[in-house]
């Protein structure tokens, strides 16, 4: 009796177990199902919709990075007059004007794909004349010269202005040095910037937006060097550090940026943010920005005076872009190394290292290599002065995200580039850490920081 009974519980338990197995196949071939739908482009309306978006948001954000000035020609060419100096004397500008050589000599990059095969193969041939800015002339009409867009209107340039490209791209030199397919989102450590503004035949707009004279505008622009750019000059008139070193910070990456919550060196606000900033503030395009920050006119005497908390144009050339533009920057991945460039072994030890007795991943937290949050760190945590960070709002510095330093090694690092190279940071953090490491620990480290 006992042991019928103990066997039809024994039989229910199994029944059980058996139907419920049942059910989870069931269920897991169901989803698998769907899972094979979605495959197949059966999607839900919604997600049909979500899909399209990004995919248009990608192209018309990566046309915007490229291609947009947001009406920045009102700057650069009406007010700065840069394409005179473009075009030389002989093309109705003035001076000698920009040959292609000069141009590849102040880093400016050429984009391969823009051009025509027959160029490509006189180029090849040796039948261009790159010491003539005539030719300069064809390349902007063909919309080759990286992050410049130019009208040529038959032998004349009537109108340059600048992109983000400018900047933030370079090229692959897979034709020359210089010449070479789009790299989007790379620090263009060649460009001068300053060099490049100086040619502006009129930099009175400048000077009487800081209250110097033109000379002294000239100056500070060719202070900068190569890589950099000050984007607070405008906002406090600082030129100069406390030491008599510019005051310009390093072109960073505007790649591997997704995950990342504040940006700029000293954390101005998240992408869109600075999107807007740049595009209205730095490149002068036509827009629309609000940052009531700037009103403090101790700070930033400059921007208080002019009102650049609150600019306001009509029409409005930027805001409009804005959502594509930050979309696809977020879109962009940091480059993997190229096999070779570091050593396998040694990296797997850095990473060791990087994860714990260097204390390192503290702040740049693996897989985004900055903090999740509030990414922000006082000069003194990280054993630095404050010059820069005093002028920002918050007055700290961001944990840089790591991703891709082997991109940007020239130049150096941390905002200003005080760090010529990565065992010149190592040993700033092993001394201001007291973490004791041996050269060989040391050197392990670097490795790491070359495979990220
Ligand atoms: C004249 C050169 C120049 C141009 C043009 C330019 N930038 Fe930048 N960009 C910089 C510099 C320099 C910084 C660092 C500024 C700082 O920290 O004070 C920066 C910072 C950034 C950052 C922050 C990166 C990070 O690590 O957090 C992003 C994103 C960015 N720029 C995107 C853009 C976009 C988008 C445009 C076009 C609307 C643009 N920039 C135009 C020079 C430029
Ligand atoms: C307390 C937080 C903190 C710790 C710990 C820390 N860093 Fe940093 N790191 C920062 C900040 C903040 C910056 C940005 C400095 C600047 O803007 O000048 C930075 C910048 C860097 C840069 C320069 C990036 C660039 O684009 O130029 C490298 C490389 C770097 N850190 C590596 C390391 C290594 C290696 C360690 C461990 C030995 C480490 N960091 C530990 C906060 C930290």
């Amino acid at each position: 009796m006992f042991r019928a009974r103990a066997e039809s519980r024994l039989t229910k338990i199994a029944l059980v177990l058996f139907v419920s197995a049942g059910m989870m196949v069931f269920l897991g071939t169901r989803s698998d199902v769907e899972g094979q739908n979605r495959g197949k482009g059966k999607l839900t309306e919604a997600e049909r919709q979500t899909d399209a978006n990004a995919q248009r948001m990608l192209d018309e954000g990566k046309q915007t990075f490229r291609s947009d000035t947001f009406g920045d020609e009102a700057f650069w060419t009406d007010a700065l007059q840069l394409h005179r100096a473009i075009a030389g004397a002989n093309l109705g500008g003035v001076g000698p004007g920009v040959s292609p050589a000069t141009a590849l000599s102040v880093g400016l990059k050429v984009d391969v794909d823009a051009l025509p095969q027959s160029l490509i193969s006189q180029l090849k041939h040796g039948r261009v004349n790159l010491n003539d800015p005539a030719t300069t002339l064809a390349l902007l009409k063909l919309d080759a010269v990286v992050g410049l867009k130019g009208t040529v209107n038959g032998n004349s340039l009537q109108s340059i202005g600048i992109t983000c490209a400018f900047c933030h791209s370079t090229v692959d030199d897979s034709f020359a040095p210089g010449i070479g397919r789009r790299l989007d989102g790379w620090a263009n450590r060649d460009l001068n910037v300053g060099a490049i503004t100086a040619l502006s035949p009129n930099l009175q707009p400048v000077a009487d937006l800081l209250g110097v004279d033109q000379a002294t505008v000239r100056t500070v622009l060719q202070s900068w060097g190569p890589g950099k750019f000050d984007a607070e000059l405008f906002l406090d008139g600082k030129a100069f550090r406390p030491d008599g070193k510019s005051a310009a910070t390093l072109i960073p990456p505007a790649f591997g940026l997704a995950g990342v919550n504040l940006h700029t060196w000293t954390g101005w606000g998240s992408v869109t943010h600075w999107n807007a900033f740049v595009a209205n503030l730095e490149m002068h395009g036509q827009g629309t920005f609000y940052d009531p920050r700037l009103n403090d006119a101790a700070k930033f005497p400059i921007a208080a005076a002019n009102g650049f908390g609150n600019v306001r144009s009509n029409p409005d050339l930027i805001t409009a872009k804005l959502p594509a533009l930050q979309f696809y920057q977020l879109a962009i991945p940091a480059p993997a190394p190229p096999p070779g460039t570091f050593d396998a072994a040694a990296a797997a030890r850095g990473a060791t290292l990087f994860n714990g007795t260097a204390k390192c991943s503290t702040c740049h937290v693996p897989p985004i290599f900055t903090e999740p949050g509030w990414n922000m760190h006082t000069p003194a945590e990280i054993g630095i002065d404050d010059f820069q960070a005093k002028r920002s709002p918050d007055e700290h510095y961001r944990t840089s995200p790591l991703k891709g330093l082997w991109t940007h090694q020239k130049g150096g690092f941390y905002h200003d580039g005080r760090f010529a190279t990565l065992l010149d940071v190592v040993n700033h953090y092993n001394t201001f850490f007291g973490t004791n490491l041996s050269a060989a620990q040391k050197a392990d480290l670097v490795e790491y920081l070359k495979s990220l």
